[in-house]
């Protein structure tokens, strides 16, 4: 048997969809985003949704609207991709890092307080693998200091905090549609979501070179805009998100129930719909079971070996992350896709089972 990581689903309906926008001449701007983001937002529950050209552009054209520039501190967590935190970087800010909780992965609000300081110009909080972060004190807190708040919700489409969906509890939130996230674009794409209009309408130009009419740009901007074929994918894809939220959450629960006494396997806090971007098991031999299950014909994945805070181009310097440095060597993520079938669930908890014994 082979396992795949992640797939991507195609049907005729995404197929029409293309073919429909290939026939109409139209490529950027037309209907189809229009259409994207007006659905997108009403599934977020935000007012505005602004279609992009990937999460990494969303989160760049975040940092952008809030204005953060050179000796800016933006508070981020290192265990998350990099793109949470370079795009910040990358505009002259320095990230400040904090530690995650080692039961949700994601940023811990404890220690939130200690690394404000007067240059702290945004908070980023990720909701890692598909949980969400605490936000009613992360909140809380960043309005105690009139800090505006990030979601970085790249990989948690559809989760929900208290209920409230993921990307419309902060000022911001920001979504991925890269193919092996919870929906997808059949290519690279991304989307901010805000209740601000403001902040909406500053991101809708700074995506198109700073303008409203089209040979008049207002303020300095970029070409960061998500095209018509894209977004026509994303529209069909988003009428699956809710029954592939379902079918992620099974999965993961029929993991849970095979390897509860095997390895560590993940837990969701009681506020939480994880909605199991990645299902990532804790063990000690890593690297041997990765071995193991590839030899068995099962991918996994690290997310992620490398933490932002230790990349070599966001020269952190010494960073004490004592949780995020402990769990970058024992993390494995499993295949998790909605087209997963029980048999291959059954059949990557077996070979586990096998090579824990
Ligand atoms: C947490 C997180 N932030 C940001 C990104 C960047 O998104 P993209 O790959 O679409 O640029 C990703 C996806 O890879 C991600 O997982």
């Amino acid at each position: 048997m082979h396992i795949n990581f992640s797939e991507m689903y195609v049907d005729d309906d995404i197929r029409s969809a293309v073919a429909q926008v290939l026939d109409s001449g139209r490529f950027i701007k037309g209907n189809n985003l229009r259409q994207f983001e007006q659905e997108f937002a009403e599934f977020c529950n935000t007012e505005y949704a602004i279609g992009v050209s990937s999460g990494t552009s969303a989160i760049l054209l975040t940092m952008m609207a809030l204005g953060i520039k050179k000796d800016d501190e933006v508070i981020v967590p290192s265990h998350t991709f990099i793109a949470s935190a370079s795009p910040a970087k990358f505009l002259g800010a320095t990230p400040v890092y904090v530690d995650v909780d080692p039961e949700t992965y994601t940023i811990d609000p404890t220690q939130l307080e200690d690394a404000i300081s007067a240059n702290t110009k945004a908070i980023i909080a990720v909701h890692l693998y598909g949980h969400p972060a605490d936000m009613d004190p992360i909140m809380d807190i960043a309005t105690s200091h009139n800090i505006p708040v990030v979601e970085d919700a790249c990989q948690a489409h559809a989760g929900e905090y208290k209920g409230k969906r993921t990307g419309s509890m902060g000022d911001i939130g920001v979504f991925s549609f890269f193919p092996s996230k919870n929906m997808t674009v059949a290519g690279d794409g991304g989307m901010v979501v805000t209740s601000n209009e403001e902040l909406a309408e500053k991101i809708s130009m700074l995506r198109d070179h700073g303008r409203k009419e089209k040979y008049v740009s207002d303020m300095l901007g970029l070409n960061l805009r998500l095209s018509e074929i894209p977004a026509a994918v994303g529209r069909e894809q988003l009428k699956h998100l809710p029954e592939w939220t379902d079918r992620r959450r099974a999965v993961a629960a029929e993991y849970d129930r095979l390897l509860a006494d095997v390895v560590d396997t993940p837990t969701a806090a009681a506020w939480a719909k994880h909605v199991y971007h990645l299902y990532v098991i804790q063990t000690d031999d890593r690297d041997g079971l990765a071995q193991y299950l590839k030899d068995n014909g099962i991918s996994t994945g690290i997310h992620y070996p490398v933490p932002v805070h230790k990349q070599p181009c966001m020269e952190a310097g010494d960073v004490e992350l004592p949780v995020t440095d402990t769990l970058v060597d024992r993390i494995l993520s499993l295949p998790m896709h909605p087209q997963m079938t029980d048999e291959q669930v059954q059949y990557v908890a077996e070979k586990i089972q096998e090579w824990v014994q």
